[in-house]
């Protein structure tokens, strides 16, 4: 593979901004500094550009079957939707459907090869009995080093108190890390058997039976049982001005506790479950209300929050219309398998592409972030917390080349024309966008020019992590 100097161009990492070189060797970064000579390298003028660590997206979806149907984007649709958004690195989640961790990971494995970006897992934890936990300690052999637990999805995915607690023990002697999703599973449970008996069957009731209060007291019953086992615990797509709240005052208390919101709870709110085509914001947990939209900016602003992830988990509107992606015709059931009723929609939305975009004209152009904290809260936090720093996350001698050259100057009006997520809809469309991705590098190779893809499925690597991340 040949040198390639990108000069002049600004780099931008979570601490700094500066005037710099940056020159690529074997796809990984070699020098970054003022004035490089490299005289064997290709030149890319930079000015006027700035050079971001590729994306790291703690939280996708990838060819997931649920609701009788799968999540319409695979491994390899999702990693060039991602790698288009600015996002080299993804972290998908292995569900326990078979017997063993070991059966479930591979299983996952073989789906994931066809990946276009880099990419690593999280192993679901939704049984805990003494087979799981003297298999546990074996996910670090795969590579695995964060289990996600739940605290809803009764009888599917729940785990109870006792079992998140000894759980954790165990993450916390194998230097692993817990991920927790928080809702109150049988409130949940309760509000939705009434609401369907009285007839409430419309995308708003998705909202209505599933209270932030729900949301608030789970998530602070988990830092509890995290700092009584004195494991680091990270909670998953913060929804609410409570969990903000919650995280705070556990962190405060020097907790080992993170948290990690999607552009999703910063934008909308359940009104947009209102709208005739409402089902297309449904999620778990649910989009809230412009409060929480605030005070999850301020989580971000502050540093109580300390990622931005997506739970990309998109589903078609109407999967009985044909889209066209790569100029073949796809259709795969989604929202309208609930048409009639609200538990019957597939729970999940796209965004893994939108992530950088929205997050950049919201956040930075409009002064609620720095461009460092940009960085910070969607490539080198979760590079760190999850196991992957220096390599990704970083732009450092030695990592891989995993770049972004960002045009902060371009305008686009965004939207389904723009979008290589397989579905049939996007949440932001129509948005004016101030600052988008201009190229993108995986592992120094330019997988995206424009509007060009010049990836391919399977250049993607596996990566296998090692325990004992910081917690930050
Ligand atoms: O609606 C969502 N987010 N589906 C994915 C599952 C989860 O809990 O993250
Ligand atoms: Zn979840
Ligand atoms: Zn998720």
């Amino acid at each position: 593979m040949s040198a390639l100097l990108i000069s002049n161009g600004t780099i931008v990492t979570d601490s700094a901004v500066f005037t710099a070189d940056l020159l690529i060797r074997q796809g990984k970064i070699a020098a970054v500094g003022p004035g490089l000579q490299a005289p064997d390298a290709e030149v890319l003028d930079a000015s006027g550009k700035l050079v971001l660590p590729g994306g790291v997206d703690p939280h996708v979806h990838l060819d997931l079957p649920m609701f009788g149907t799968v999540s319409s984007d695979d491994h390899y649709t999702g990693t060039k939707a991602a790698a288009f958004g600015g996002t080299t690195t993804v972290i998908d989640f292995v569900s326990l459907d078979f017997p063993t961790f070991r059966q479930s990971v591979d299983a996952w494995r073989v789906k994931a090869e066809k990946a276009a970006v880099d990419y690593a897992a999280h192993m679901n934890l939704t049984r805990f009995d003494d087979a799981v936990a003297a298999e546990l300690p074996s996910l670090l052999e795969m590579g695995i080093t964060t289990v996600k637990t739940f605290t809803a999805y009764n009888n599917r995915l729940r785990l109870d108190d006792g079992s998140i607690f000894k759980a954790l023990r165990m993450t916390r002697d194998c230097g692993m890390l817990m991920l927790l999703h928080a809702e109150n599973g049988d409130v949940i449970e309760l509000l939705v058997t009434e609401a369907l008996a009285s007839g409430c069957r419309t995308p708003e009731w998705h909202a209505r039976t599933r209270p932030a209060w729900g949301a608030v007291e789970s998530a602070l019953r988990a830092f509890a049982l995290s700092a009584t086992a004195d494991a680091p615990l990270y909670l998953v797509h913060m929804n609410t001005a409570g969990e903000v709240d919650m995280l705070q005052y556990a962190r405060e208390r020097g907790l080992k506790v993170m948290g990690e919101t999607c552009p999703q709870y910063l934008f909308f709110t359940e009104d947009d479950l209102r709208r005739p085509d409402g089902a297309k914001w449904i999620c778990s947990p649910p989009v809230r209300s412009a409060a929480d939209n605030t005070r999850l900016w301020q989580g971000l602003a502050n540093g109580t929050i300390q990622t931005v992830g997506t739970d990309h988990c998109p589903f078609f509107f109407d999967g009985t219309k044909p889209i066209l992606y790569e100029g073949k015709p796809v259709a795969i059931p989604g929202k309208e398998l609930g048409r009639d009723d609200f538990t019957k929609i597939p729970n999940g939305l796209p965004g893994v592409q939108d992530r950088l975009p929205v997050l950049w004209t919201a956040g930075v152009g409009s002064g609620k972030l720095t461009a460092q904290q940009f960085v910070a809260l969607t490539s080198t936090n979760p590079a760190k917390i999850f196991g992957l720093y220096p390599r990704k996350g970083a732009l450092l001698p030695g990592s891989d080349a995993d770049l972004v050259l960002w045009d902060p100057q371009k305008k686009v009006k965004y939207g389904v024309a723009l979008s290589h997520q397989r579905t049939d809809y996007n949440l932001y469309e129509g948005w004016e966008l101030t600052g988008y991705p201009e190229k993108v590098f995986l592992r120094g190779r330019l997988i995206v020019d424009g509007e060009t893809w010049l990836g391919k499925a399977g250049m993607g690597e596996f990566l296998h992590r090692q325990p004992g991340a910081p917690v930050l």
